[in-house]
């Protein structure tokens, strides 16, 4: 079973090591390794932040994957999305994400993607996102 739960203190260490894996940092738009430290810091920050949530994708309650929204403005949130690499193309992306827009589709989401991670755009475009220029994706909340 999948599910999409919101985080804690106790993920700490599960975010860090999927946030340093390779092609992780390759798909982010800072692709710097993290320190721990640094990390920690972000992680407390993450959790305290009212504009940000953080959640762990659990496959049989094992961590496969984190999403990240941000509220960017009224009614608009940043979402991105990363899984562990035994866990990709098998459809568990698709279904953790559909499931946090549809529990909030009144609103819109943007991602930003880069231009090389086609796997991540045909993600996107599948889920309604459009592309509307340089790395920004956009899927619309029913309402507007
Ligand atoms: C991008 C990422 C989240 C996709 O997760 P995933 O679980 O593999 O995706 P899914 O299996 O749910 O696939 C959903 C769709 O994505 C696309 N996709 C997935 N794997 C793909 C592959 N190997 N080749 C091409 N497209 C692929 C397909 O459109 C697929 O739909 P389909 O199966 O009907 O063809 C995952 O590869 C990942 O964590 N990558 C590293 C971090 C990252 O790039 N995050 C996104 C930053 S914007």
């Amino acid at each position: 079973m999948l599910s999409v739960v919101e985080a804690n203190l106790d993920d700490l260490e599960l975010f860090f090591n999927l946030a340093n894996d390779k092609s992780v940092r390759e798909n982010s738009f800072n692709s710097e390794k993290i320190s721990f430290d640094e990390h920690i810091l972000w992680f407390k920050n993450s959790l305290n932040n009212k504009h940000r949530i953080l959640y762990k994708i659990l496959k049989d309650k094992k961590f496969i994957g984190q999403i990240r929204l941000d509220i960017l403005e009224k009614d608009t949130y940043l979402i991105s999305i990363s899984l562990h690499k035994e866990f990709r193309s098998k459809g568990y992306a698709f279904l953790a994400l559909e499931q946090i827009i549809k529990e909030r589709n009144f609103y819109n989401f943007k991602a930003q993607i880069k231009k090389e991670n086609v796997k991540s755009i045909a993600l996107f475009k599948k889920l309604g996102f459009e592309y509307v220029g340089d790395v920004d994706y956009i899927k619309k909340g029913e309402d507007g």
